[in-house]
């Protein structure tokens, strides 16, 4: 519920005026939001993760293939058999260039109409999908510069990457790894010590020389990502156990924003803490 009324508010705020990205309407009574995506060359689509509605929008504009870099895959009960659907989960720090290669096998090896889809649609999948496009050599630096910024990626790694991503040996695209359908996954035990690692840089307000100063958008982002993973993830079966892990991922949410939006989030962290202790204690200790 959470993750589709992040969703809500981001179709509202985002706006477009680009010729190249479209909105999808759909017929009253049920007015589902526009899908908002961009139109990176005629067959590549990139956007965020669709709601059930819009994956039917999606479905009717010839999509065939559909990468998930967000942490969890393609939704396969809503996107049905006919569709290829591939994952490949991305942090908000970089884009190995293993990753970009794999991609641009993908986009390459099999031409398709494709959309490629983060959570929000609007830093990691334009990210990947660019560091791919140059890969290959469909569009160069000035175009994809432009692109960062029409989609408006904001994570200075994920720039980065495609800053320095170029035109690669068609040979080391055509030996990537394929991508798998769903990624490995993690178990909880794996994820909550990563959880711990991310939150040892998030549960105080850094001072602005130390070294965790400057990732604060990045580790937040990463927390959010986890736990919705941990919330996936085979653990205690109790309905009180979701709830929580729930309301610890609404309080991360608001982590993340606050952080973007230049706020110390002194409460949203100790909220936070008194999240993680309370279902360690009821579900761990
Ligand atoms: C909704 C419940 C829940 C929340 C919220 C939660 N955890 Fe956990 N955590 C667990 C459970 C359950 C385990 C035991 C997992 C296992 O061993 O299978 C665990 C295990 C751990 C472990 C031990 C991992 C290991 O090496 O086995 C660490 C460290 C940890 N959590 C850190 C955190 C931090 C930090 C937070 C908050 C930012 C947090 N957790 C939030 C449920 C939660």
């Amino acid at each position: 519920m959470i993750r589709v009324l992040v969703a809500l508010a981001l179709f509202t705020l985002a706006a477009c005026d680009d010729a190249n990205s479209g909105l999808i309407h759909a017929d009253p009574p049920v007015k589902p939001p526009a899908v908002q995506f961009h139109r990176l060359t005629p067959d590549l689509l990139v956007g965020p993760r669709p709601s059930p509605e819009q994956v039917l929008e999606l479905s009717a504009l010839g999509i065939q293939k559909v990468i998930s870099v967000d942490a969890l895959p393609p939704e396969s009960s809503v996107w049905g058999d006919s569709l290829q659907l591939r994952h490949l989960p991305l942090d908000y720090r970089d884009i190995p260039r293993t990753f970009q290669l794999q991609l641009a096998r993908e986009l390459s090896a099999d031409p398709v109409k494709t959309y490629i889809h983060c959570h929000h649609g609007q830093h990691r999948g334009p990210a990947a999908a660019l560091t791919a496009l140059l890969n290959l050599g469909t569009i160069d630096q000035v175009e994809a510069s432009a692109w960062l910024d029409r989609c408006g990626v904001a994570y200075r790694g994920l720039r980065n990457a495609v800053q320095n991503a170029e035109p690669a040996n068609p040979e080391d695209i055509q030996s990537a790894t394929p991508l798998l359908e769903v990624a490995e996954t993690k178990s909880l035990s794996r994820l909550m010590a990563e959880i711990d690692q991310v939150w040892d840089r998030l549960k105080r307000v850094p001072s602005p020389e130390a070294p965790n100063a400057r990732t604060q958008a990045e580790d937040a982002s990463e927390l959010v990502d986890l736990l919705r993973l941990s919330s996936g993830t085979a653990g205690p079966v109790d309905p009180g156990y979701h709830q929580q892990i729930r309301k610890a991922i609404d309080l991360a949410i608001t982590l993340e924003s606050q952080i973007l939006d230049g706020q110390d989030a002194a409460e949203a962290r100790s909220k936070l803490r008194a999240s993680c202790r309370a279902c360690h204690r009821a579900y761990r200790d």
